[in-house]
């Protein structure tokens, strides 16, 4: 499959996020990334269910919705009522991670896992069948604009083998520091979802930084 872009609202104007969403609707991106942040998993807070639910309004792609929240559990059904397609949580956040995937699934929304860069993938490879993505944090997770991690890499390398070797149905998406410089190799290492905020909404043309995140040109 070709891989898909997922602008980062992050780094977005948030005075003038309709406008910013609708650069997204023209664009060729795929998804819509939305960092939700409680100031207890990560040391930041960012936005919650009033703001996602307007964005859900306006968006004509779905949303990707990622939470860096401590005991994600207590609000899954809140979050497919906001409009959420895609609910990532974080693997340290989750005590029973099976039952909750399971229940992202069973609510009607795919399931994503995101693990931080201490994170090993190999402690996912039991999990493969009840996920549709792995979210690989490229950066620590709280903040807009950091640099990327080189292990990365390794990471992605090592995972990309473990789904083939197991031929799961489950996307490798990366997050931070993503910009049009490094798309290319983390494409042919096995990535399939770009995230990018800064890159996209720091940049003069959002609708063409995204094209390039999308054609590498
Ligand atoms: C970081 C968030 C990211 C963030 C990425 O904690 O999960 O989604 O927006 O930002 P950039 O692309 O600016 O590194
Ligand atoms: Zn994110």
């Amino acid at each position: 499959m070709d891989h898909l872009v997922s602008p980062s609202l992050l780094s977005a104007d948030f005075g003038n996020l309709a406008k910013e969403v609708s650069l997204v609707n023209k664009s060729e991106a795929d998804w819509i990334h939305c960092d939700i942040m409680d100031g207890v998993f990560v040391p930041n807070i960012s936005f919650g269910f009033p703001v996602v639910k307007a964005v859900k309004k306006i968006s004509r792609k779905p949303l990707d919705v990622h939470l860096m929240i401590v005991d994600p559990d207590r609000y899954l059904s809140s979050w497919k009522e906001t409009g959420a397609d895609i609910l990532t949580v974080q693997y340290e956040a989750c005590i029973h991670l099976h039952r909750t995937v399971t229940e992202i699934r069973n609510l009607g929304m795919k399931a994503g896992v995101a693990i931080n860069p201490h994170t090993p993938v190999s402690l996912l490879k039991n999990s493969l069948p009840y996920i549709d993505m792995v979210l690989i944090m490229t950066v620590n997770p709280g903040f807009g604009g950091q640099s990327f991690i080189m292990e990365s890499y390794n990471k992605i390398a090592e995972l990309r083998k473990m789904i083939d070797a197991g031929n799961h149905q489950v996307l490798i998406e990366v997050d931070g520091g993503v910009d049009t410089k490094n798309a290319r190799r983390l494409v042919e290492a096995g990535v399939n979802v770009l995230v990018a905020g800064n890159t996209v909404f720091s940049s003069r043309n959002p609708v063409e930084t995204i094209k390039k995140l999308k054609r590498f040109n």
